[in-house]
């Protein structure tokens, strides 16, 4: 995509990325991609804002080239050093090595040990403001939004804010790079969920800090470093992000994500019972079959939702590995305040609870109702059973009395 114009003297340069198969190594993102904005800002003297992967060299560079002359560009600002943002810079600094690196103290030291760089680095202080003649950049230190060394970047003539990871979201730009431009916001908007809860949820903490230090400032467009440039709304995704980000303290909204795994189909036929159970109370229910469904989309589920229940079978006396995959990865992500409760087969001994109730503990999951278990197939007494444990559980999310 060619450069866009943001306002005077400020344009997007980035690259969109549709061929790389998981974000991080870990995230799919197939088909929709995801982009990797860069800003250029031209004023008596030229920025570049944030790079991209070392992806699409020629096409970045060409977008440079056409808008700003690449030998005459006066320094890079490095919001964030993760490479999807600083990758291309050693081929950049071969083109224009007379720039000056910015960003804060520990920026400079990641990039000496990503990539060996020492010459032109300057550190910029919270707050410092640097002068390109007739327009200014105002740094902002948001550390651990999402790396230590992360900052902000404020445009002060035209009020934009290159926010880099923070506010955005996962899919490559369709042509438009605006909110207005957007066919479908309200699916960007569930893929930046996902983004929010694979990558930045955390540092929910950091995030209510940086978004509160952002009050101090009038902001006119938000331009993050993936996905949309909010300039007809931009307070809406920082609402989002806010509201996304207090979920890490806070009760999720009513609703069950439901996780289960089933090798022969026992476990899943009184998961059905149990869902219906669920929804008869008016709640509802996500379900997942985490032997199939990647975590990073059942993540988001979790994070928002104030209710898990967890439908495993035991398996060689312990807990059917792909839910303890999915425990694992909720943990690392923090996903804290849930109301919890499981059901599930045994053939012989058991085995899953005992391991589950560690998890639980690790994770300060409230389990609310005793397990349901039930040996080899379920009976029709115990899919009846199934139904009024979904019952139950909604109830005991609702704060209801129990169901009879
Ligand atoms: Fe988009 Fe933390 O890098």
């Amino acid at each position: 995509m060619p450069p866009v114009r943001i306002r005077d003297g400020i344009f997007w340069i980035g690259v969109n990325d549709r061929t790389t198969d998981l974000f991080e190594g870990l995230w799919p993102i197939t088909p929709g991609g995801v982009s990797y904005n860069a800003y250029l800002v031209r004023g008596e003297r030229t920025a570049v804002v944030d790079l991209a992967k070392a992806i699409k060299v020629d096409e970045f560079l060409d977008q440079v080239a056409a808008v700003a002359e690449p030998r005459s560009l006066d320094c890079v600002v490095i919001n964030h050093m993760e490479p999807d943002h600083s990758g291309l810079l050693r081929t950049l600094l071969r083109i224009a090595p007379q720039v000056t690196i910015l960003g804060t103290d520990k920026t400079v030291a990641l990039l000496d040990s990503f990539y060996g760089i020492r010459r032109n680095v300057r550190a910029v202080a919270d707050g410092e403001v640097l002068s390109l003649g007739n327009r200014s950049l105002r740094f902002f230190s948001t550390p651990f939004v999402h790396w230590p060394e992360t900052m902000m970047t404020l445009e002060e003539s035209e009020r934009v804010l290159f926010s880099c990871d923070a506010f955005g979201g996962y899919g490559a730009l369709r042509g438009g790079v605006f909110d207005d431009q957007c066919p479908d916001l309200a699916g960007y908007e569930e893929e930046a969920l996902r983004y929010y809860v694979n990558i930045v949820a955390k540092f929910s903490p950091m995030v209510l800090k940086a978004i509160a230090k952002l009050t101090e400032v009038r902001v006119d467009v938000v331009a993050p470093s993936h996905g949309l440039i909010w300039r007809k709304d931009p307070g809406r995704i920082v609402g989002l992000y806010e509201r996304w980000a207090r979920y890490a303290r806070e009760a999720g909204d009513p609703g069950v994500t439901l996780l289960y795994g089933s090798m022969y189909g026992n476990t899943e036929a009184v998961m059905n019972a149990v869902a219906q159970g669920v929804s008869a109370e008016g709640v509802p229910v996500e379900i997942f079959d985490v032997t199939r469904a990647h975590v990073s989309y059942i993540l988001p589920s979790l994070w928002i939702r104030s209710g898990v229940l967890i439908g495993a079978p035991t398996y060689e006396a312990g807990l059917f590995p792909p839910v303890a995959h999915v425990l694992d990865m909720a943990g690392r992500k923090a996903v804290r305040t849930k109301k919890v409760a499981r059901f599930g087969s045994y053939g012989w001994s058991g085995g899953a609870q005992r391991e589950l109730e560690r998890w639980f503990e690790t994770l300060r999951w409230d389990q609310v109702l005793e397990p349901f278990e039930f040996v080899g197939a379920p009976s029709d007494a115990d899919l009846e059973r199934g139904e009024r444990f979904g019952r139950k559980f909604a109830r005991a999310l609702w704060g209801k009395e129990e169901a009879p």
